[in-house]
């Protein structure tokens, strides 16, 4: 319901196609030139090394850690979140979890409502060990149908970050009529119940886009957005809840903290490096600090709530030691490798070459040696509505399912690859 293509005309397409042609070239240039020498950037360290459990139900002194398979993300709209769902889409996939998904093809899990049962397709066993869709996050409605040893993820982002990607995203600038469309973002933060009565427009939506609207996904009753009590609660509540918050303006540490905490391997955590799901927000002349100030007292709520897990998230990398921003250069460089090596490798859209050599990713302190394959490529590219169609197919349901739900698994969905493509590399059978 929320979600959409970005369309475009027929300049911007060629205009892409030249991009893309260019990026390529320059890849190419590139991948032959690191690809073939490609070292590790670190000492070589032994591979037995353990990695030391900084993991939140082993303790510090474990040795050794085992990953953790059950995980919930709450994924918080216009955040960045779909790169994160992807990847832990891609990790429920290999590790053959079992995810919640949502009903009758919807992006969301009953949001922007509390969700029920009736919201998820049902598992063959009735346990889940994944849940990454969009929901209002709830403690105990999640714990009603998640293990108790779940890890509890979300995502913030800079709040005018947010609000610009907002602004695109809703088509805000014409939605609001009277903006000044050279500064819309100034134009509207310098009055904004000009525009917007929060909670109350049309009647129709119980949320704001530019009011506190992360909050609202992270389940605060945003009609108390004035309470400074109960603003300090909720950070507070939070941060016992969720046991990783990552910051989007610090994306590749965030993940690193992750590996870390879920004890997973640095393949699982690499993405696409260009982003999923994004319109870019042009309008750059606009004084940043004055905006900042402006929409702070405005969403005060998120603003709260990033100043605060910003901050925590960089204690939680002091407390990780030494290592901690070598691993992220480290990962930082794989990914780039990965990406410089995947444009090239699934340069055919249809199909995959089989070919073509592996990118062999040498062992370091934080990893063992590993293949990035055409595969893995593809699987990098999907976004998360292909996962779906995967999930669909491969996830076994009850044996008495509805009619409803049997519909719900049959919407088509796929929006990066082609369904054959998506055959091939699942091993799924019509
Ligand atoms: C900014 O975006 C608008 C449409 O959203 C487009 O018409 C315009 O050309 C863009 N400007 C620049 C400088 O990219
Ligand atoms: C931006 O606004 C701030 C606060 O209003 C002001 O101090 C600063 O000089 C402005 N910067 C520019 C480049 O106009
Ligand atoms: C996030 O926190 C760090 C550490 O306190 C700080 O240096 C940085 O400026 C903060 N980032 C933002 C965007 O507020
Ligand atoms: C994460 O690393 C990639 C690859 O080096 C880089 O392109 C990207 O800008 C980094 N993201 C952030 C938020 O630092
Ligand atoms: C497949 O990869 C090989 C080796 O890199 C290359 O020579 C060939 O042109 C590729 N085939 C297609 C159809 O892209
Ligand atoms: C399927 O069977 C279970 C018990 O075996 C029952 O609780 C559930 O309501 C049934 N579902 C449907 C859709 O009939």
């Amino acid at each position: 319901m929320m979600e959409g293509t970005v369309r475009t005309g027929v300049p911007r397409k060629l205009c892409k196609l030249f991009v893309v042609v260019t990026f390529i070239s320059v890849g190419l240039c590139y991948l032959l030139a690191t690809v073939s020498d490609y070292k590790s950037p670190l000492p070589f360290k032994p591979s037995s090394q353990k990695m030391p459990n900084r993991g939140l139900f082993g303790g510090h002194d474990k040795e050794v850690c085992d990953k953790k398979l059950n995980y919930m993300f709450v994924k918080v709209h216009k955040a960045g979140s779909t790169t994160t769902t992807c990847i832990l889409q891609r990790f429920a996939y290999e590790n053959d979890l079992t995810v919640a998904l949502p009903m009758k093809g919807h992006a969301n899990i009953g949001w922007p409502h509390f969700f029920k049962r009736e919201d998820i397709i049902p598992s063959a066993d009735g346990t889940f060990n994944v849940l990454v869709d969009h929901v209002v996050y709830h403690k105990e409605l999640l714990h009603h149908i998640l293990p108790a040893d779940t890890v509890y993820f979300a995502t913030l982002r800079h709040p005018l970050s947010h609000l610009k990607s907002v602004f695109n995203w809703y088509h805000l600038t014409t939605r609001f009529h009277g903006l000044d469309r050279e500064h819309p973002l100034r134009s509207f933060l310098e009055n904004p119940t000009k525009f917007e009565i929060p909670y109350l427009t049309k009647g129709r939506a119980f949320f704001s886009y530019t009011k506190n609207y992360m909050a609202f996904d992270l389940g605060f009753p945003i009609g108390l957005s004035d309470s400074k009590s109960a603003v300090d609660e909720f950070v507070s509540r939070l941060s016992k809840d969720i046991h990783l918050v990552l910051i989007l303006e610090y994306y590749n540490e965030s993940l690193v903290l992750l590996r870390r905490i879920m004890c997973w391997k640095l393949k699982d955590i690499l993405y696409d490096l260009q982003p999923k799901n994004i319109r870019t927000y042009n309008k750059t002349s606009e004084n940043f600090t004055r905006l900042v100030a402006m929409h702070r007292q405005w969403s005060n709520v998120d603003y709260q709530l990033y100043d605060y897990f910003n901050a925590t998230l960089w204690d939680k990398i002091k407390q990780e030691g030494g290592d901690f921003h070598q691993e992220v250069d480290h990962f930082q460089k794989v990914l780039q490798s990965t990406a410089t090596y995947c444009a090239e490798a699934t340069q055919d859209k249809h199909e995959i070459n089989s070919t073509f050599a592996k990118l062999t990713i040498p062992v370091s302190a934080w990893n063992d040696e590993f293949d990035i394959d055409p595969h893995f490529c593809f699987k990098l590219k999907m976004h998360r509505w292909d996962w779906d169609f995967v999930f669909h197919k491969k996830q076994k349901l009850p044996w008495n399912v509805s009619d409803a739900v049997r519909e719900s698994i049959h919407s088509p969905g796929l929006r990066v690859l082609n369904e054959y493509l998506v055959r091939e590399i699942f091993n799924i059978i019509k």
